[in-house]
């Protein structure tokens, strides 16, 4: 059963926003597109490099260290360097606000 997280307003985030939270000790990316909100791990899976500083291309976040791109909705590694997925996480927003599900 899921731990239910609150992140921020919905009207908080703008489309193609990317925020990162801490949760136990675990990094989360929580990403705002134009069908709904996403959330994956938040650390690329290359190096430890926190991908909320990175960049939101339509469904893709490209972590700003080295170039890897990876599936938002997926999480699947989608260039090299990166080669091993992003874990996801459930989203629900209800009454205006974000929750992820941990
Ligand atoms: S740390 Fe992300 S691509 Fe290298």
């Amino acid at each position: 059963m899921s731990d239910w997280v609150r992140v921020c307003r919905l009207d908080e985030m703008e489309v193609e926003d990317v925020l990162s939270i801490e949760h136990g000790g675990k990094l989360i990316a929580v990403y705002r597109l134009e069908d709904g909100v996403y959330a994956t791990d938040g650390h690329c899976t290359h190096e430890v490099q926190d991908l909320s500083d990175g960049f939101v291309i339509d469904n893709i976040i490209e972590c700003p260290l080295h170039g890897g791109q990876f599936d938002i909705v997926t999480g699947k590694a989608l260039t090299p360097p990166v080669c091993v997925d992003l874990a996801t996480y459930e989203v629900k927003v209800e009454d205006g606000e974000i929750f992820v599900g941990i």
